[in-house]
C-alpha cells in the first residue's frame, strides 16, 4: 500500500499529503491510473481520522493530481494527452517537416467555442441528418464565398462539397475518366495523386516543369501524342517544388486544354496563400472545362474534413454522384463548423494569421539554408531544396532522419517511376520555430558536411 513520506512537520497534515503525492507522482513513484488506499486504510496507517485524509486527497485532487470514482475509489489522474491541435511535431524523436499543414497557433483560440456554439445553436438539429445533393444551400453558399475569394463570382449553384481536396480529386478523377485513361500532371507532384491514379486503374504522366510550374510546349506535345482525359495542376504553391505560375503561362494552359478537349483540375489549395491574389487561378483562363478544388485543410485544420468543388453546372450532379457513392456526404456538422467559420469571417483572420506565420519561416529557411538552391514563396508553407553534389535525395533523406530531422525526398513525388529528381521538400509549419530553427540548422550541418555517409 502506498504510504506517504514526509519530509517536513510544519504544516496542516492534510496539506503534507497532498505535497506528498505530488512528490511521489514527480518521482514516479506513483503512476497514472494508480489506485490510491481508501481514505480508511490510510488514516488507520497514519493514525489520523478518514477526514483528515479526505482532506488530503481533496487538495491533491484541486492540484489535478487525483481523480475520484464513486465506489471505484481514488485514482492518481492520468496526465492530459496533448491535444489535437498540439498533435507532437517531434514524434519518435523527430522534428517533423513532412508534413505540409497549418501551424497551431489560432486554432486552439477558435475551436473550443466554435465547438460550444454549434452544439448549443439553432442550427444543430438540420444538421445531424442525412443532407440533400452535395451538401446544404447554406454550406454551399459559405463554399463559395470562401471559394469567391480567389475565383471571383463562384456561384453557391456551382459548389458540391468534399471531405477535403483530396476527396475532391477522387471525385473528378472517378467522375471525369475511366479505367485505364491517361491524366496528365506535373512531372513532380503531389502523392495524393499518384496513389489515386494507380488505385483507381488509371494512367499517369509527367508534364515537364521548371521554375514556374508546368510548361506549355510540353503539353502540348504529350496531348498531341497521346490524347490524355484529364489535366491535373497545382499553379499556385505548387507542392512539393513550390513555384508559382504567371499569368500568361496559365492563358497558354487554358488555351491548350482547350485546344485538346482537356479537362482540368485546378487544385488551388494552397492559392490562398498567394500574397494578394497575385494570380488568377486556373479555373479562371478556362471555367468552361475547369474543376477548381480547394479545402480548408491547409488554411485553417486538416481535420475539417471539408473541401469544395466548383465546375460547370452541367457537370455538377457527376460530382454530387460521386460524392454519394464514396462517402454519401461530407459530415454536415462539420460543413456547419466550416460555414460559421467562413460566414463570421473568422476563417480569413485564421488563414491571415497562419500566411504571416509561414512569412516568417521562410525568412528562417532563406537565413539558414539560403546558399544553397532553394525555392520558397513569401507565405509559403514549405520549400524546395536542390540539394548540392553529392547528395541524392534519398540518401539526404535518410541522413537527416538519422540525425533527427523528417522531411520528404523528392523520389516520393515523381509521378512516373522513370523521373529523377536531386531536391528534397521541407515543409515548414508543423513544429515549434525553436524546434524548426534547430532542425533546419542540423540540415544545413549536413549539407556543410563533405562527403557526409552513415556507416554502421
Ligand atoms: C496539392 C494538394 N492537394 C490536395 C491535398 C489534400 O488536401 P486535403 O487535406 O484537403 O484532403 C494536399 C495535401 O497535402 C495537397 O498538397
Amino acid at each position: 500500500m502506498w504510504l506517504p513520506q514526509f519530509t517536513e512537520q510544519n504544516q496542516p497534515l492534510y496539506l503534507l499529503i497532498a505535497d506528498a503525492i505530488e512528490r511521489d507522482i514527480a518521482a514516479g513513484r506513483l503512476l497514472p491510473g494508480e489506485r490510491l488506499p481508501t481514505l480508511k486504510e490510510l488514516a488507520a496507517a497514519l493514525q489520523v481520522t478518514p477526514g483528515t485524509v479526505g482532506r488530503g486527497y481533496d487538495e491533491a485532487g484541486r492540484r489535478g493530481l487525483l481523480v475520484g470514482e464513486v465506489g471505484r475509489g481514488t485514482f492518481v489522474a492520468r496526465r492530459a494527452e496533448p491535444s489535437a491541435v498540439d498533435a507532437p511535431s517531434m514524434a519518435s524523436g523527430q522534428i517533423d517537416l513532412s508534413i505540409i499543414k497549418p501551424n497551431d497557433s489560432g486554432v486552439a483560440d477558435w475551436l473550443p467555442g466554435a465547438l460550444a456554439e454549434l452544439a448549443h445553436g439553432t442550427e444543430l438539429s438540420r444538421v445531424l441528418d442525412y443532407s440533400a445533393d452535395g451538401g446544404h444551400v447554406a454550406h454551399k453558399q459559405a463554399g463559395a464565398a470562401w471559394v469567391g475569394q480567389r475565383l471571383p463570382g463562384a456561384a453557391w449553384q456551382q459548389i458540391v462539397l468534399t471531405s477535403g481536396a483530396q476527396h475532391g480529386l477522387m471525385v473528378a478523377i472517378g467522375s471525369l475518366t475511366q479505367h485505364d485513361d491517361l491524366i496528365l500532371c506535373e512531372e513532380l507532384c503531389y502523392p495524393g495523386i499518384i496513389s489515386l491514379a494507380h488505385g483507381l486503374g488509371r494512367r499517369l504522366k509527367g508534364v515537364r516543369i521548371d521554375a514556374h510550374g508546368m510548361l506549355p510546349e510540353s503539353l502540348r506535345e504529350l496531348c498531341a501524342a497521346h490524347r490524355p482525359k484529364l489535366l491535373i495542376c497545382v499553379a499556385s504553391h505548387h507542392n512539393p517544388c513550390n513555384s508559382i505560375m504567371p499569368s500568361e503561362r496559365r492563358a497558354e494552359i487554358a488555351a491548350i486544354a482547350r485546344e485538346f478537349e482537356l479537362f482540368i483540375v485546378d487544385d488551388d489549395i494552397y492559392g490562398f496563400l498567394e500574397a494578394d491574389n497575385a494570380h488568377a487561378p486556373l479555373a479562371a483562363f478556362a471555367p468552361e472545362r475547369s474543376i477548381y478544388l480547394t479545402s480548408l485543410s491547409k488554411s485553417i485544420l486538416p481535420a475539417l474534413r471539408i473541401g469544395y468543388l466548383h465546375a460547370p453546372q452541367a457537370m455538377l450532379s457527376r460530382f454530387a454522384s460521386m460524392v454519394r457513392s464514396s462517402v454519401w456526404m461530407p459530415s454536415p456538422l462539420m460543413a456547419q463548423l466550416a460555414s460559421e467559420l467562413i460566414d463570421s469571417g473568422q476563417g480569413r483572420e485564421l488563414a491571415a494569421r497562419q500566411r504571416q506565420e509561414a512569412a516568417l519561416r521562410q525568412q528562417m529557411a532563406r537565413d539558414i539554408l539560403g546558399i544553397y538552391e532553394l525555392r520558397g514563396q513569401a507565405n509559403g508553407y514549405h520549400v524546395w531544396l536542390e540539394l548540392p553534389q553529392p547528395w541524392s535525395s534519398d540518401e539526404f533523406a535518410y541522413l537527416a532522419r538519422a540525425n533527427g530531422v523528417s522531411l520528404v525526398s523528392g523520389s516520393q513525388f515523381l509521378a512516373e517511376r522513370s523521373g529523377t529528381t536531386r531536391g528534397v521538400r521541407i515543409a515548414l509549419m508543423a513544429p515549434s520555430r525553436d524546434e524548426l530553427r534547430l532542425a533546419l540548422t542540423k540540415l544545413a550541418g549536413l549539407l556543410a558536411a563533405p562527403e557526409p555517409r552513415l556507416f554502421y
